[in-house]
């Protein structure tokens, strides 16, 4: 037994009296709430928000002690293996502009961003804002820029590059030019540039009055900078006689030696002014990669990918999130026209206010999961969109449910049939012959939105579930609604979503203690797929979803990383019922968001991407999951302030004790286990204010600190720890 260093106890009592609200059915805000092109504005220093508070936590800073009982193996419960997992869903440019590795925006002229908002005299949303003026989500420019004197753009829809890419972009070179002529690409905000191996590629064709002798023209492909124009990498595509008729793919290497100051960088194609005068060109699915996650082509951009399997997540849910549904039904996220090669993927309207490539498609989402080793939990559409009007949207009636059921049948089909089968013959042409193997598949998203969802789970559980028995189903909406009665099949699972304030998570702690008898749902398993602090404690207690400055959080900070932790211990230690959690949402582009706080920020410079605290409280409990769970015995205090969960990893033999103390004062903690240990070390988070957290400016303010723990043997068989005040420890006892 082992004593630890004492720390003296600091004892600023903190507030409580709190009630326990009645709980609301979860609420996430929806894309007409929130004004994209405003929110542009960089918050980059917009965390001024006042001291947050927990007022859920009780402020009595005496002693805890604990009993961990290693010697009843029949108290034990096997750990859910798949708690921490990743959300992810094209939002706040989260896909494309994001962990899409593609580098280029608006590489196929596919369609603009809108914005929602009110009008007087009319009810509902409305789309109050469009890049492109006259048609909403159609074509623009946005992106490009004309390198010459006297150059012309315009949008050409006469040479259809395919049927999916059906604009093109022409480029019209002067009689009179001369110097270097041709195009430019600005990024998703800028280009990141540095010493790796570039893969640039773009279609293109000319146009026939205006070069009939075809001359030849040498393309040049550069990196270079936006502010002084230096050029970080160059390669040509020399003398190429350009098609009349159909398009020709042209692709090319580039290799910075250098690391460029910053991401003001383009991309240009350019050429010989006076050799090319006259001349016509439209060009077509420009693109650009860097190096990607696990080389993957047309893959994860490296960085982000990596930030999410260092977190060691066991799950991806995707694609979405609200984006699977569509602004109407017919642009859903239709996973067929996600799949196959670039050229035949159309894009459609995101439900986040902003055009999707389809590049990040279903089998990149499977390749993603295939490369960090993780689960897909494969959300199918289940016959219900969101509408540009309002909070909710049609529904498939119960007549034409089967051509969905059927949809999602032809979905699962290829993912995991063999070659022999239609769509798995088509997985194996796209490159994939092996099959997927599916254990999860979610119905929808946030039915609860809906009426219809009893019938529509009904036909979609029932469809699937008579193909694909071993299948865990998954449904986005239990009772919730008092309009309805849904009854999930004990084996399956509920997926719930929380964006509350810090105190809802200490307060309900207890919410999955017995759940599943409470609830009537022996046997179900819950997925909290989505979940954040997103306001600090208000007087209403009710979330806003307008995200007023004053009480918004905009990067998660330890109050939220404490609070989330604190929900995640409640999880953790009821196995049986939680399966599966996910923060949300995963990625925020810090220069095109719909939604704060977001567990990792970045922007096209990779030296901008942002570990947030949540992201490391996520990645320390992710990391130190035992196999199974003790029993804990409180001999002395209760929850609140401190909050913990005790498990045992049986083939390393080490217990870890996951602690959080939740007030403004060290708590001292004594454990005693019912065996000796060797040693004792851990690892903590936390900071001086409960505001604390990383920035682009200031990335590591708050990081997991790993420490060890004086090892002196006492006689009593116990240890004992002040818990630091506003603290996220893992213990680890080896055994
Ligand atoms: C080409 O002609 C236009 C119109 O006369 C003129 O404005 C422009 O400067 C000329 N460009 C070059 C490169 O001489
Ligand atoms: C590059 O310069 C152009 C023209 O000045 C500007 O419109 C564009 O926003 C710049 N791109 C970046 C990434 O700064
Ligand atoms: C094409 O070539 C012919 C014969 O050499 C020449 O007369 C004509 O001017 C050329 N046309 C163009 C557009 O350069
Ligand atoms: C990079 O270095 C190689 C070999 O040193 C050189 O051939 C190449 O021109 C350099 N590239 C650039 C863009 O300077
Ligand atoms: C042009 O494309 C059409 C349709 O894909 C194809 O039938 C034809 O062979 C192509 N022609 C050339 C010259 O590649
Ligand atoms: C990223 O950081 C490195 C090391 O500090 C620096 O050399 C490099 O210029 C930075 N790159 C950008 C694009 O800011
Ligand atoms: C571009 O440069 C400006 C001025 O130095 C800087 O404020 C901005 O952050 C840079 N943009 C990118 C995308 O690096
Ligand atoms: C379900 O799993 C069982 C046991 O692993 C296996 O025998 C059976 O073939 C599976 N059924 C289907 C339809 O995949
Ligand atoms: C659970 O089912 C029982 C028996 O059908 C019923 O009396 C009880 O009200 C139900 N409880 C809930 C929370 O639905
Ligand atoms: C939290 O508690 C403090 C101290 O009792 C009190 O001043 C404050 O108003 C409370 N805040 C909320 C939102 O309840
Ligand atoms: C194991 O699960 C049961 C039933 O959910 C619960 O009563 C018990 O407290 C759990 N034991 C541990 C050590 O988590
Ligand atoms: C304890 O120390 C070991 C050995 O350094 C390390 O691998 C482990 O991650 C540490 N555990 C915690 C909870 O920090």
């Amino acid at each position: 037994m082992l004593t630890f260093t004492a720390l003296a106890l600091a004892s600023t009592a903190l507030l409580c009296g709190t009630t326990t609200e009645a709980k609301s059915i979860p609420r996430r805000n929806l894309p007409w709430n929130s004004n994209p092109l405003k929110a542009k504005t960089a918050l980059l220093s917009r965390n001024t928000i006042p001291e947050s508070f927990i007022n859920a936590t009780r402020g009595d800073p005496s002693t805890v002690a604990l009993h961990i009982d290693t010697s009843d193996l029949s108290a034990r419960n096997d750990t859910a293996p798949y708690l921490y997992g990743l959300m992810h869903e094209d939002i706040n440019h989260s896909g494309d502009g994001g962990i899409y590795g593609e580098l280029l925006t608006n590489r196929a002229f596919q369609g603009s961003n809108v914005v929602y908002g009110t009008l007087p005299e009319f009810s509902g949303s409305l789309i109050v804002g469009s890049e492109n003026p006259i048609v909403p989500w159609d074509p623009v420019i946005t992106g490009w820029g004309a390198i010459g004197d006297g150059v012309r753009l315009t949008l050409d829809k006469l040479h259809p590059l395919s049927d999916a890419l059906t604009t093109a972009l022409q480029v019209d070179i002067p009689l009179n030019a001369t110097g270097e002529v041709g195009i430019q690409n600005f990024g998703w905000w800028g280009i990141d540039v540095r010493p790796q191996q570039y893969n640039a590629s773009f279609y293109a064709l000319q146009n026939y009055p205006r070069n009939p002798n075809d001359t030849a023209t040498t393309f040049t492909l550069s990196l270079r900078s936006n502010l002084t124009g230096e050029v970080f990498a160059s390669t040509q595509i020399p003398d190429t006689h350009l098609p009349y008729i159909n398009y020709t793919q042209y692709s090319a290497h580039l290799y910075p030696n250098v690391t460029a100051p910053d991401s003001n960088n383009t991309f240009a194609i350019t050429m010989d002014g006076a050799a090319n005068a006259g001349k016509t060109f439209y060009f077509d699915l420009v693109s650009l990669f860097g190096e990607t996650f696990k080389n993957r082509p047309n893959g994860l951009r490296k960085d982000i990918a990596e930030a999410f399997y260092e977190m060691k997540p066991t799950f991806l849910r995707c694609p979405g999130g609200n984006n699977l549904e569509g602004v109407s039904p017919q642009t859903r996220w239709d996973w067929k026209k996600t799949i196959g090669p670039l050229i035949n993927r159309p894009g459609r309207p995101g439900d986040w206010s902003y055009e999707n490539t389809l590049g990040l498609g279903l089998m990149e989402y499977l390749e993603w999961c295939e490369d960090m080793e993780i689960e897909p939990v494969l959300a199918v559409y289940s016959g219900f969109s969101l509408d540009v009007y309002g909070q909710s949207g049609p529904s498939y009636p119960p007549d034409q449910m089967q051509e969905i059921v059927d949809d999602a049948l032809n979905e699962l089909e290829f993912c995991m049939g063999d070659t022999s089968t239609y769509w798995g013959s088509l997985r194996a042409q796209y490159g994939h012959p092996e099959p997927f193997n599916i254990k999860f598949v979610e119905i929808g998203n946030e039915d609860w939105f809906s009426t219809t969802y009893p019938y529509r789970w009904a036909a979609m559980y029932n469809g699937l579930k008579a193909v694909y028995p071993n299948i865990t189903y998954i449904s986005t909406a239990y009772n919730e609604n008092t309009l309805y009665n849904i009854s999930i099949p004990a084996g399956e699972m509920w997926d719930t979503h929380h964006y509350e304030e810090p105190s809802y998570f200490l307060e309900n702690f207890d919410f999955y203690d017995n759940w599943q008898e409470a609830t009537n749902n022996t046997g179900v398993g819950v997925l909290l797929g989505e979940y954040s602090a997103i306001q600090i404690d208000t007087y209403s207690g009710v979330v806003n979803y307008s995200f007023p400055a004053d009480v918004h959080i905009f990067y998660p900070s330890l109050v939220s990383a404490i609070a989330e932790g604190t929900y995640a211990l409640g999880a953790e230690r009821n196995p049986n019922t939680v399966k599966m959690s996910s923060y949300a949402p995963s990625l925020q582009n810090q220069n095109w968001f719909n939604w704060t706080p977001d567990m990792i920020t970045f922007d096209a410079n990779w030296n901008h991407t942002v570990r947030s605290v949540s992201y490391w409280q996520q990645w320390l409990f992710a990391h130190y999951r035992g196999t199974q769970t003790l029993p804990v015995t409180n001999t002395q205090g209760d929850f609140n302030p401190l909050f913990w969960v005790a498990s045992i990893d049986v083939p390393k033999n080490q217990i870890y004790l996951k602690v959080i103390n939740t007030l403004n004062a060290s708590v001292p903690l004594s454990v005693d286990i019912t065996t000796t240990c060797s040693g004792v070390n851990g690892t903590m988070i936390t900071a001086d204010s409960l505001d604390a957290h990383n920035t682009i400016e200031n990335p590591n303010a708050v990081t997991p600190k790993s420490f060890t723990l004086d090892a002196n043997q006492s006689g009593n068989g116990t240890f004992s720890w002040d818990v630091p005040k506003w603290s996220i420890t893992v213990l680890q006892f080896d055994l």
